[in-house]
């Protein structure tokens, strides 16, 4: 790999839990419908934009075919609106552990930081977190035609920040986002368990676990 000049983070799952929200308004909207999710389930929709993971549950609970286009967009957005308003009450005191002093880090030695986000909110949850202004460029997900696991959301990001991909250390807590990551030719870091990250040029099992350090020094040994 180049010399790594810049990191890409995803938001959900990664900067805050906000994932937790999400599998708390989709469990909801699931169950209006009678359909039941679990966390192991959870864990593919975690990275997926919001329609796909409306047919995924759908799928799940053999409905593929019960709703029109029109309902789906109607349930797509009754589940966004209960997400909006549970991230309301995200602050400052909700960045997970270890990133505020990471990314604090990664900007006093000059990396360039991104957000590689499927989500639509993403932009007012890093406001709300206080640390908006900290990344240098928020890809627009609507402007990205192909979703995670495809990696044309974090080679935008690559692009934005003008650094070639090789370049660039991603770090996500979804599978999806995984493979995404690797496809770019990126270097993966995983945050969660060894089986949903096995993929991953490494892994950590909490954000506390980040440091720049070990991911360098991983990145050298990886020699992707
Ligand atoms: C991703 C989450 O970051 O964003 C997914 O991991 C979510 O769970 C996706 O579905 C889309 O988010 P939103 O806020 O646009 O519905
Ligand atoms: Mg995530």
């Amino acid at each position: 790999m180049a010399k790594i000049k810049a990191f890409i983070f995803d938001l959900d799952g990664v900067i805050t839990d906000s994932a937790e929200y999400h599998y708390h308004a989709w469990k909801n909207l699931a169950s209006e419908l009678g359909i039941n999710i679990d966390r192991e389930f959870n864990e593919k929709l975690k990275g997926i934009s919001r329609m796909d993971s409306l047919e995924r549950i759908l799928v799940h609970g053999n409905q593929q075919d019960r709703y029109s286009e029109k309902e789906k967009e109607q349930l797509a957005a009754k589940k966004n609106d209960e997400y909006v308003t549970l991230i309301e009450q995200i602050s400052e005191k909700d960045i997970l552990p270890g990133i505020a002093t990471l990314i604090d880090e990664l900007k006093s030695h000059g990396y360039q930081l991104a957000i590689a986000s499927a989500s639509k909110n993403a932009p007012a949850i890093l406001s709300y977190l206080g640390i908006k202004e900290k990344f240098d460029a928020i890809v627009d997900p609507s402007t990205i035609a192909k979703g995670k696991p495809d990696p044309a959301i974090f080679l935008e990001a690559a692009k934005l920040l003008k650094v070639e991909p090789d370049a660039c250390v991603g770090i996500e807590d979804a599978e999806a986002g995984i493979e995404s990551i690797n496809k770019a030719g990126m270097f993966s870091v995983g945050v969660g368990s060894e089986e949903a990250m096995k993929e991953a040029h490494y892994y950590v099992t909490s954000t506390a676990e980040l440091s720049l350090e070990q991911i360098l020094k991983e990145v050298e040994k990886a020699n992707v």
